[in-house]
């Protein structure tokens, strides 16, 4: 999950890295009041900035330095509405007004393919830095980090001396790093990245912009990160599924999915894509995976996110009777046609194999519900969804 640049700026200071005052507003008349609350602590200066989760608003005319209170509420009122990169700003930041000297960049990121952690620094940050890292990439520092140690104070010196810092420079940013450091590690982070980091007039070091992704993967040890969430932006139909504890992804296709085990559903979205060229390039819906609980409630709750996505035209349940075995997966589906009762209105295509198949294809056809075929290979079943799709 990515963050918001003012939530970033919330959890930075929670760990004690450096910034400035900010406050969020959705409307011209708040982005005044906070104007005049926060620019009393810089001589009246603010800066009016987007929020959105793209960078470059900078350039894009998102981030505009006011000198009153009124003029931040005209920026708000030009800001708040804009389009940056397809993203909608609906909300803005007042930030204190900064006096920057110099402006730095720093990033921590996962580096997957050397399996560790990758810092970069740079005494050449702000709104070119892409530019820089292509044309002079020697001016970006990379070091590698190992996640057993950290940035400590020896890899920040480390860091610092490689990106050129003079040493009383380097010295005042060596434990901002250390914090920024923190963050990433405390808050299960896969990205921090601060450009620009700046040395203001006093020769502060200050965090100025914050951009921060979160692991999903680590949300059990955070129950605090689900109010960071943009409810607003998330696709509905996956965020009933998570409601639900479902696994699943919408994609843009015609073919509902449903299997158990992430594996089985990878490989039916390819046969579903596969047999649906012969059908005018009818693709998978979604990508469900039950799990080893294919009971009634769990197959109801399944059919029920798929068929609300008004794009699925036919459904494919492809199970692999393993530890579920086939009959309680057939009971399944049968309890949750009687569960969604008249809101089942979709075809549906299912394929049951392994363990105690034979039973569990009897349930079925025993129900001879008018909306249900069955077949028994995938290949089979993968052609037949498309078909239904398709008409
Ligand atoms: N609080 C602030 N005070 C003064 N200048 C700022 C402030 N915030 C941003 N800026 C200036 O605006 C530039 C762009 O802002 P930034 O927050 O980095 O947005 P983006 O990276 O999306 O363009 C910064 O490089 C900095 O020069
Ligand atoms: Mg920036």
């Amino acid at each position: 999950m990515d963050l918001f640049e003012y939530q970033a700026r919330d959890v930075f200071e929670a760990h004690g890295v450096p910034v400035l005052a900010g406050k969020t507003a959705t409307t011209p008349e708040q982005a005044k009041a906070a104007a005049e609350e926060i620019g009393a602590k810089s001589g009246g200066v603010t800066v009016v900035k987007a929020q959105v989760k793209t960078g470059g608003r900078g350039k894009a005319g998102g981030v505009k330095v006011a000198k009153s209170a009124d003029e931040a509420e005209q920026y708000a009122e030009q800001i708040l509405g804009m389009d940056i990169k397809g993203h909608t700003v609906g909300t803005v930041m007042i930030a204190q007004g900064a006096k920057i000297a110099e402006e730095y960049y720093f990033s921590i990121l996962l580096d997957r393919a050397e399996r560790r952690y990758l810092a970069m620094c740079s005494k050449e940050g702000g709104v070119d830095i892409e530019t820089l890292a292509v044309e002079r990439p020697e001016a970006l520092a990379r070091i590698a980090v190992d996640p057993n140690v950290g940035v400590d104070e020896a890899k920040a010196k480390e860091i610092v001396e490689a990106a050129g810092f003079d040493a009383e420079t380097g010295a005042k940013i060596v434990p901002v790093l250390q914090k920024l450091w923190d963050v990433y590690r405390e808050e299960d982070a896969t990205l921090v990245e601060v450009n620009p980091l700046v040395k203001s007039e006093d020769g502060e070091i200050i965090a100025l912009d914050g951009k921060v992704t979160l692991d999903g993967n680590a949300d059990f040890r955070h129950p605090d990160h689900e109010a960071l969430e943009d409810k607003a932006a998330a696709d509905p139909l996956e965020a009933k599924a998570k409601a639900k504890g479902l696994n699943y992804v919408k994609l843009d296709g015609q073919v509902g999915i449903i299997g158990n085990g992430a594996g089985l559903v990878m490989s039916t979205l390819d046969v579903v894509a596969y047999a649906g060229e012969e059908h005018g390039g009818v693709k998978p819906a979604n990508f469900l995976d039950i799990g080893g609980g294919a009971n009634a409630q769990v197959m109801a709750d399944g059919l029920d996110v798929i068929l609300n996505d008004e794009q699925v035209k036919a459904v494919f349940v492809n199970v692999f009777g393993g530890i579920t075995a086939c009959d309680e997966v057939a009971n399944g589906i049968k309890g949750a046609l009687e569960i969604l009762g008249d809101n089942a209105t979709k075809p549906l295509v299912v394929r049951l194999d392994g363990n105690n198949v034979e039973e569990g294809r009897a349930i079925l056809n025993e129900l001879a519900h008018p909306l249900v075929t069955q077949v028994d290979t995938m290949d089979g079943a993968a052609a037949k969804a498309a078909e239904l799709a398709a008409k």
